[in-house]
């Protein structure tokens, strides 16, 4: 295939950015979108071009650094999908392709493709912990009884990879989807009872601190995540914040 790539070029965030146009070929159906990158990167190097810096760590869905805007989408065509778990078979020979970065005030672009996401490290070290007693008398985890319907549910919100998808889909930068999975994930389960009211708290504050909008309620959050990750959460998360003692 060949394709047409149109892609965001940012020395760093104190210069303006662009979009550079190139041409590609060689490539094949069955590399992911990462692997396409890393063939442009190649060619770049090779003519003695800067390659493009993009982030990625495990590429296998679960790190949550591969964020791209792909042709205006977090994440790309396919639903429920990482961008390093996409496929060029999703793209037509001659296609043109826009690739940017995630945008959001609380996302500053680090370099071209690369946004610095420690703001959403941030929220979670206000309050997306448990306290544990590692002193050696800890219990075993297997000996405290939760309900299935609570173990599915606090399981579904953790598998929210932290990727930021949900802050770029939305019209306001919001990070609710994120916060709000992290929040549920402990409220569900008998460890997170003691900081429970205090998290929500803490972690809201600082979700407003970093400069994330608020939620409105429009769904885009939901329909980009590429962990399905539920809007119920963020209802979850509203109820938490309302018998929270603030
Ligand atoms: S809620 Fe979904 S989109 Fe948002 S950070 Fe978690 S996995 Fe990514
Ligand atoms: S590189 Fe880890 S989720 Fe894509």
């Amino acid at each position: 295939m060949e394709l047409k790539l149109k892609i965001w070029r940012q020395k760093n965030n104190k210069t303006k950015g662009r979009i550079v146009d190139y041409t590609l070929s060689g490539v094949e159906t069955d590399m992911s979108f990462l692997e396409m990158l890393d063939l442009l990167n190649n060619q770049l190097i090779e003519s003695g071009h800067e390659p493009v810096a993009f982030d990625h760590d495990c590429r296998e869905g679960i790190c949550g650094s591969c964020s791209l805007h792909i042709n205006g989408v977090a994440h790309g065509p396919e639903k429920s999908t990482t961008t390093c778990q996409l496929h060029m078979r999703k793209f037509k020979d001659g296609e043109t392709i826009y690739i940017e970065p995630f945008r959001a005030k609380a996302f500053p672009i680090i370099k071209d493709l690369i946004v610095d996401r420690s703001s959403l490290d941030r929220i979670q070290q206000a309050g997306g912990y448990v306290s544990v007693n590692t002193s050696g008398n800890t219990q075993d985890g297997n000996s405290i009884p939760i309900p299935k319907h609570d173990a599915d549910q606090a399981f579904n919100s953790a598998a929210c990879i932290g990727c930021g998808a949900c802050v770029a889909a939305c019209k306001n930068a919001s990070a609710m989807l994120f916060t709000s999975a992290k929040v549920s994930q402990y409220s569900l389960l008998p460890q997170g009872q003691v900081e429970r009211s205090s998290r929500v708290v803490n972690m809201l504050n600082q979700m407003d601190k970093e400069g994330f909008g608020g939620c409105t309620n429009t769904g885009a959050c939901e329909a980009q995540c590429p962990k399905d990750i539920s809007i119920d959460n963020i209802a979850k998360l509203n109820r938490e914040y309302l018998f929270s003692k603030k």
